[in-house]
Order: structure tokens, then C-alpha cells, then sequence
């Protein structure tokens, strides 16, 4: 890998390194920090590890490790305080580092700085994953001055690139349509990925890119950066390339309507962007973020994942205590592990009929469930499945008994007509009091019903008609105290209920970042479930999140695809079904029954081992993708036939798949498994260097057809 190290096009604007550097490492990645003589940190490397670290003391500097508005640099700073002498400057200069093991390994390195001229201090911390190739960082800004402080931004990271030329992929959609990924090619200026939404971070911008150095990153070549924050809200990456050439990217909470004011000897944590620099492409740099996150970021990472029968689009608002129970018995008949019950058992004066009313009045709607859930919570026990409940705690309907007795509780403007997405407002979570009844809602249902397994948290509105009853002057807290409220209720809740597995959701993927994922086991990518469109939507998601936190439901959407073709995209990620029995065939409905027992013989290596993306939806007609398990293990392959043309040929070279991640010396047995006529069929012995160099004509001009196939070592 060429290295990305700054100095190598550096002109001397910047003080020569001294004799002290800060090495920042993983296994294949150095981030180095100088102390130059002024006292001031300076990036000086950031590229492939030199394994002898004096190698880096030849490097001359490049630019600072956290830019600060009002000094000396033109571009866009890091860090912004407005003093309360009206000054805009700071100044930072070293005063000391430390690196440490903290208890699950991970190294980290705090560089601490001052402006000598105010006494204001800034921790710059670096967690680094040594084997996964992993860099978690942020900041922890403190007022040192006797009066407040106004920090304008507050950026968590800066890093700095002189390579010839940038190419920033980025995802972004809309609801039913999230993660679409384009490429452009960065030049002069500034651009900005971010959202306002409040309450999520994507609704229309994933809070995650790849940054391809000198050449658009490959799937398996070249060299890019990916990076993402973890923070459950508005978030901001500015890419700014200046009149050098050089670029600097600066991630972190998204600053617009968002100063913070720090009191005397108050700090502010910023959340931690997390990156992983990769020579081998965007695959590399995916299994990198991939074994990272399950051991060390999402909750329960390291377990296993339940499938589920959800009755959501089986029945939508439509259901009762009757209709619940033959779903059950329906969830055992499949085979799954869990019913989820989700919107529409709630509320009394207003009962939960539609999306129009209800929300906030968390008691079962009587004459939907006159038994209660109880009732459910016994009949998935006698049925052998686990029971999970859908909640959507953050939000009230106006027309709700909540509303009624809580206006305060409610974000809305005192002074103008309110603003309904989705006839609904969101609960003002910087007021710890509403802190205390979210916690409740969850708090309330488990003291009933300990038997209920898992939640299916939902938050299907952005933060609309923005003012706070609570923050009363201090509006431009706002949008970051709320975050930090819902990170207090999940903290509590996870104390308290250890056991629990709960999904993100927030109309669709709204919800998919890092840190909401130390809470939750698992996200809803999209409300979309066309298998078609979900291909693409799991290629987004996978380029950074690990399969087994993607949920992937088999449902109606586009059933004029096979339901094994449906099947075998959800058996991609973490697989349920949202679909009744009675509508299928027998020979689907059996179909499924066997699918289900397939995914969990090759559960672990879905869910546990390395993914490798093999043919991209976006190329064309076809898809492939396969997992290979941990240790030399044995792999799956999914391959999907699209939209062929009419009369469309298919060429030796269209038709091969080639596979990836296998050990090439070893002798393999490749079988089509899964088949909707229960039949295996071998397909032959190969060894992995001929599966990974010339591969198996695989494709086919079947429309709408879907493959599985089992590699098994022999
Ligand atoms: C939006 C979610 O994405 C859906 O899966 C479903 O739970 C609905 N909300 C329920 O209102």
C-alpha cells in the first residue's frame, strides 16, 4: 500500500518534527502524532504500518491533530469556541499522553492539549483494534475559563490526506429506499454528508463512507478509508480539499443549531468516529467493522440471533387475541424462534386501530386482548417459541391520553400550529422525567410479563416543531441532549434487563449506527422488503454493519418473486418471517419449513464469519455473496439470477461465479442445497484455489431465480 503519510507532499509550512512522536497502531495501520517544538501536535503519518517505528522520525509534519477556528488555517476548523470575552481564537499546545490497555485489549492513546491563553482543555483519545485494524476517536472538550464558554463545533475527529486524488462513496435514500450507493470524485472545496433528523441519524444520508485514495476504491483492491460515528442522532462529515490538493475529513455530531454552552469546569464528551484504513478494498475494510462490531461494539455480538415470525404485515392493525394465538401456533409450525407481536395492542380511550392515535398509552387495547399479554406470553410457552412485543416509547399521538396529561412532556412549539410525520410528535428526552417514563414503559411491561424475550423499539418520526418545555433558553441543546436522554434510558434498561434482545427500528433504517448497536442486538434496514430492492439495501448496510444485526423478513412486498427467492435474500442476514401460513402453498409453506432448518445448520456461519461480496447487484443481472466460516471453516454461497432480457444470452465468462476466502489448498465439496423441491444435488469436488481463480458456472437466465450451495470441506 502506497502510504498516505501527508509528508511526502508536505511543503514546509509546518514546524520539523522533534524527537517525540505518537504512534498510534493497529496490525497493518499507523497513525502518527508529533510534538514539534512550538509545542503543538501536528499529523505527521497516517497509512501502512512501518514495522520499525523510527522509520516514522524522518516524516516532516503535516497539519494539526484537532484544528481550532480564529488562528492561522483558512478551511474548516475542528473545534470552534467563542470565549466569553467575545474572542474566537484557541490556541492548543501539548501538555501530555498516555497509553493504555484497557480491559478488552484495545490500546489506547489520550493526547492532552490546552490554550495556554484561556486554560480551556481538549483529550484527544485513540482506541485502536489492533487485529481487526479498527480506530475508535473523539474528544473531550473542558471549560477551563471562570465564566461559560460557547464551543460553536466540536468535531469527534480531523485526519489529513495528500494523495493525488479522492473518491468518496457515500449511501443515501429515503424511507423504503436507504443506502443507495454513488461515487464521486472529490475536488476543490467542500462537501458535506450529514442529517437534522433529531431523533436518528438516516432517514436520506447513511452516517457511514468509503474514501477511496488515489483510485476508486474495488471491491478487493485499493486503498480507502471508511469511516462512521456512533451517535443515535444529527451528524455532520465535512470533506474539504484546499488549493494544495490536501484533504481533510471531519466527522462528528452535526453542529448546525447545536452550540453548546459550558458552564466553569464543564466538559463535553464528542461521540467516537470509528475507521479502518484498508489496502484491500471495501471488502477488507467491511470483514474489518464486521469482526470488530461483534466483539467489541454490539450488544451481544457474540451471540447467536433468533429468527421470528412478525405479524406486522400479516396483519398490520387488524388482529385479535384469537388471530394472535393461530400465529403463534403458526411461528411453531415454521419452526422459528420467536413470535413478535408488533403495533396495534395498545390503548383504551384511544385505541391503537391505526397510526393516527394511541401512541403513549402503553395498556393492551380490552377488546383486542381481554386476557391481555399474558394470554400471548402463555400461548407462545405452550407453543416452545419465545414471545417479543413492539414499543414505540418515544412518541405520542396528540390524540392520546399522554398527550392529554403531559403537553409539557411533548417537544412542540408554544407559539405555533403543531406538525404531525406520521400524526405523531416525539417525547422531549432531555427532560430526565421523561427519561423516568420511557424507562417505565419498558420497565412496566417486563415487571408484568418477565416472559417477554425481546422488544422491537420503533421511532418513526424525526424530530419536528424543534423546542423544549425543559431547555427552556438553552434551545441549541437541544438536538444533543436528547441522544444523550435516550442513551441514559437504554443504559438503564440494559442494566436492569441483561437478558433482553431488542431490535432498532425507526421506520425503516433511520436508526443504524454504532452506538445505538452497544444497546441493541440487531436493526431494521428498511420498511422495503422486495427481495429485489432488499439485495441492494443488505449490499449497502453490509459495507459496514455485520449480518447478524441486519434483520431480514420474508413478506408479501413483490410476491411475484418466488418465495424461495425471498427467502434466500432474508437467509443473507438475520431471517424472520412476516407473512401467514394460510397464504402460501403447500409446497411453499414446507419450502419454508426446510429453509428455516438450512439457515440454522448454517447459522453460524452466516452470522459469524467472514462475508465476502462476490458479484454486485449493481453490475447487472445478477448477485452473489458468500460466508466462509472462522478457521479455515466451511462456506455458504447465495447466488440470485435478476431481470435477464428477453432472449438475453449468457456468456461463459456472465455465467461464472468465483468465489473468494477460501483455503486454496484445501479439496472442497460444492452441493446446491435449499432447493424448493427439498432435493441436494452435488454439484462436484474442487479445490478452493480452483473455486477462487476460475469458479463455477453458477448463473443462470432464469428469471427470478435463487441458488444456495453448500462448500464443505473434504
Ligand atoms: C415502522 C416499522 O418499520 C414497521 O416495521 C412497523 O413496525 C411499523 N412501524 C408499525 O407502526
Amino acid at each position: 500500500m502506497k502510504p498516505t503519510a501527508l509528508a511526502l507532499l508536505m511543503l514546509a509550512t509546518y514546524t520539523c518534527a522533534n524527537a517525540e512522536d505518537i504512534i498510534i497502531s493497529t496490525d497493518n495501520t499507523g497513525l502518527v502524532y508529533n510534538i514539534a517544538d512550538n509545542g503543538r501536535v501536528y499529523q505527521k503519518y497516517f497509512g501502512k504500518k512501518l514495522s520499525n517505528p523510527s522509520d516514522y522520525a524522518t516524516i516532516p509534519n503535516g497539519p494539526e491533530i484537532y484544528i481550532t477556528g480564529g488562528m492561522e488555517d483558512y478551511y474548516e476548523p475542528a473545534l470552534q469556541i467563542n470565549h466569553a470575552d467575545g474572542n474566537k481564537s484557541t490556541l492548543l499546545t501539548y501538555t501530555g499522553h498516555k497509553t493504555t490497555t484497557l480491559p478488552d485489549g484495545a490500546q489506547q492513546t489520550v493526547i492532552s492539549l490546552t490554550d495556554k491563553a484561556y486554560g480551556d482543555n481538549v483529550d484527544v483519545y485513540f482506541i485502536a483494534y489492533p487485529a481487526q485494524d479498527i480506530i475508535k476517536t473523539y474528544t473531550v472538550i473542558s471549560n477551563g475559563e471562570n465564566k461559560p464558554i460557547e464551543v460553536e463545533k466540536y468535531a469527534s475527529s480531523i485526519l489529513h490526506f495528500a494523495n493525488g486524488d479522492y473518491y468518496l462513496t457515500q449511501f443515501n435514500g429515503d424511507w423504503a429506499s436507504e443506502v443507495n450507493a454513488s461515487e464521486t470524485k472529490l475536488e476543490y472545496g467542500k462537501k458535506q454528508l450529514d442529517s437534522k433528523l433529531g431523533t436518528r441519524a438516516d432517514m436520506f444520508c447513511s452516517p457511514f463512507f468509503q474514501l477511496g485514495l488515489d483510485s476508486p476504491a474495488d471491491e478487493n483492491s485499493g486503498e480507502l478509508l471508511v469511516g462512521t460515528l456512533g451517535w443515535t442522532g444529527n451528524f455532520r462529515f465535512t470533506f474539504e480539499v484546499d488549493h494544495k490538493g490536501e484533504l481533510r475529513v471531519i466527522s462528528g455530531i452535526n453542529p448546525e443549531a447545536s452550540r453548546r454552552t459550558l458552564a466553569k469546569g464543564e466538559s463535553f464528551t464528542t461521540p467516537e468516529f470509528i475507521f479502518t484504513l484498508s489496502d484491500e478494498g471495501r471488502g477488507k475494510a467491511s470483514r474489518n467493522f464486521h469482526d470488530w462490531a461483534r466483539n467489541y461494539q454490539v450488544y451481544k455480538g457474540n451471540d447467536t440471533r433468533m429468527t421470528l415470525l412478525n405479524n406486522w404485515e400479516a396483519t398490520y392493525f387488524d388482529f385479535d387475541e384469537e388471530k394472535l394465538i393461530k400465529l403463534i401456533g403458526e411461528a411453531k409450525e415454521l419452526g422459528v424462534d420467536m413470535f413478535l407481536l408488533d403495533d396495534g395492542w395498545f390503548a383504551n380511550k384511544y385505541p391503537r386501530h391505526s397510526d393516527t392515535q394511541g401512541l403513549g398509552d402503553w395498556q393492551e387495547t380490552r377488546d383486542k386482548l381481554p386476557n391481555g399479554i399474558k394470554a400471548l406470553t402463555e400461548a407462545a410457552k405452550k407453543n416452545g417459541v419465545k414471545f417479543g412485543i413492539w414499543i414505540e416509547p418515544e412518541m405520542v399521538n396528540p390524540k392520546s391520553e399522554l398527550y392529554e396529561q403531559h403537553k409539557d412532556w411533548v417537544i412542540t412549539l408554544p407559539n405555533r400550529d403543531e406538525y404531525y410525520f406520521r400524526n405523531q410528535l416525539v417525547l422531549d428526552l432531555s427532560n430526565p422525567k421523561v427519561q423516568d417514563y420511557v424507562f417505565s414503559v419498558v420497565d412496566n411491561l417486563m415487571t408484568k410479563y418477565p416472559d417477554i424475550a425481546f422488544f422491537k423499539w420503533d421511532c418513526n418520526s424525526p424530530i419536528t416543531n424543534i423546542y423544549s418545555n425543559y431547555e427552556k433558553m438553552n434551545q441549541d441543546h437541544l438536538y444533543v441532549d436528547y441522544v444523550k436522554g435516550l442513551y441514559n434510558v437504554l443504559e438503564r434498561i440494559q442494566k436492569k434487563y441483561p437478558d433482553l434482545m431488542m431490535m432498532m427500528c425507526s421506520g425503516g433504517g433511520g436508526r443504524s449506527d454504532y452506538e445505538g448497536l452497544k444497546y441493541f442486538t440487531e436493526f431494521w434496514p428498511s420498511d422495503n422488503t422486495d427481495p429485489i430492492e432488499r439485495l441492494y439495501i443488505q449490499w449497502g448496510y453490509s459495507q459496514i454493519f455485520p449480518v447478524k444485526t441486519q434483520c431480514a423478513h420474508v413478506t408479501t412486498w413483490n410476491n411475484s418473486t418466488p418465495v424461495k427467492f425471498r427467502t434466500n435474500v432474508a437467509m443473507m442476514g438475520k431471517l424472520g418471517f412476516d407473512i401467514k401460513l394460510d397464504d402460501m402453498s403447500k409446497e411453499d409453506a414446507d419450502y419454508c419449513r426446510r429453509a428455516i432448518k438450512n439457515y440454522n445448520s448454517f447459522k453460524p456461519i452466516i452470522l459469524e464469519g467472514d462475508q465476502y461480496r462476490l458479484v454486485s447487484p449493481y453490475e447487472g443481472n445478477h448477485a452473489a455473496t458468500m460466508y466462509v466460516g472462522k478457521n479455515d471453516g466451511d462456506a455458504v454461497l447465495f447466488t440470485f439470477d435478476i431481470y435477464p432480457r428477453y432472449k438475453q444470452n449468457i456468456s461463459k465468462s456472465e455465467a461464472q461465479v468465483v468465489m473468494n476466502g477460501l483455503n486454496p489448498k484445501a479439496r472442497y465439496r460444492v452441493t446446491e442445497t435449499d432447493r424448493h423441491d427439498g432435493n441436494d444435488q452435488t454439484i462436484g469436488e474442487y479445490s478452493g484455489e480452483y473455486l477462487m481463480t476460475v469458479g463455477l458456472p453458477l448463473f443462470t437466465l432464469n428469471r427470478l431465480n435463487s441458488r444456495v450451495f453448500s462448500i464443505k470441506k473434504i
